[in-house]
């Protein structure tokens, strides 16, 4: 069988550009070499308080998103989590060959766990589904940014104990760590961008360029270095963007002027945002013609066919294996 990627992402509403530039280019990129997989996790979404009607808009408009930015329906598999049910049948299976001490140690349960009132159990087990997911495909890589090298680390011990348990069969999936998977908040350098702290902290893909350009004009600097000092964790946040978005020879020479102290930090705004932009407009127009063409529930229709195929196979022998009828 050929080496299979597979990742998912949830459906926040709208991607920003800390989960394209840590995952989801690389995502597109991984199309050219592999069979990929790309999945969103509805089921993962409710593992906190989330409004139904909502939660369905945003996994329709995460598929757009994916689609605008290069995630081929004809050469990958793209579908919502919940349209194939396999996802927690596997989950139940692999939580009974999960440690429970494993899951304690979830650095990402104990951080969400930390700001919610509520603690579901569901929330305690998401690290299960989500191996689930990936040994469901019988994936081999895994693209996610840093955050999720804990989880994957959890998925092959679950692989390796059910293997050990009912026989050999799950490969143990690597993850695939791409660059750029540190981008910062443009507020508060010192955290990881993210939607949840807040609109002046992200830039999002499909944002308008008049909220982009405000956005990155504000963006925390500091009020000037001495020459030879360390580069405050800002404007090191924004030659990471830039360093992503630009060609070498802009890095280079704006970075130069950096270490010679004659650096105007309006001018790496305008350049991080001149060359954000260029990446942005095109999936931004692709987004649009999509949306326009009304092709988003066909595409979902059949991604879910596709993967429900796999999924099913790889049940039927994990039933088998495990005595269940
Ligand atoms: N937990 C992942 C995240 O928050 C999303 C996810 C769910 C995932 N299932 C997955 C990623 C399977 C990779 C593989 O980013």
């Amino acid at each position: 069988m050929a080496a299979r990627v597979f990742s998912g992402i949830q459906p926040t509403g709208t991607l920003h550009i800390g989960n394209y530039f840590g995952a989801i280019r690389n995502w597109a990129a991984l199309q050219a070499q592999r069979d990929c997989v790309y999945c969103i996790v509805d089921y993962h979404a409710i593992t906190i308080d989330v409004d139904p009607q909502a939660l369905r808009k945003a996994s329709r408009s995460m598929a757009l998103d994916l689609v605008a930015c290069g995630i081929d329906p004809d050469r990958s598999i793209l579908f919502v989590q919940s349209a194939v049910p396999e996802h927690a049948e596997l989950a139940w299976i692999l939580g009974c060959v999960t440690s429970y001490g494993d899951l304690t140690r979830m650095t990402q349960f104990k951080d969400k766990s930390a700001s919610n009132a509520f603690v579901s159990a569901g929330l305690f087990n998401y690290p299960v589904l989500q191996a689930a997911d990936i040994l469901l495909y019988r994936a081999t890589g895994v693209p996610v940014g840093e955050d999720q090298v804990q989880h994957l680390e959890l998925s092959r011990r679950i692989a390796r104990r059910f293997n050990s348990r009912f026989g050999e069969y799950f490969p143990e999936p690597e993850p695939i760590v791409g660059k750029g998977a540190r981008i910062m908040s443009l507020s508060d350098p010192t955290q990881k961008m993210s939607k949840s702290a807040g609109e002046a902290h992200y830039i999002g893909v499909m944002e308008d360029e008049a909220s982009i350009q405000r956005k990155v004009r504000s963006a925390v600097t500091d009020t000037g270095l001495t020459p030879g000092e360390e580069m405050s964790p800002g404007v090191a946040n924004l030659f990471e963007i830039l360093e992503l978005s630009a060609d070498p020879d802009t890095v280079s020479a704006l970075r130069g002027e950096f270490e010679s102290g004659t650096l105007m930090y309006s001018r790496l705004k305008d350049a991080v945002f001149e060359h954000l932009m260029a990446v942005l407009r095109p999936i931004q127009a692709r987004r649009a013609k999509l949306e326009a063409e009304g092709a988003i529930e066909g595409i979902l229709t059949d991604g879910a066919k596709k993967a429900c195929a796999i999924a099913r196979e790889t049940m039927a022998d994990v039933r088998r294996m495990a005595g269940l009828a």
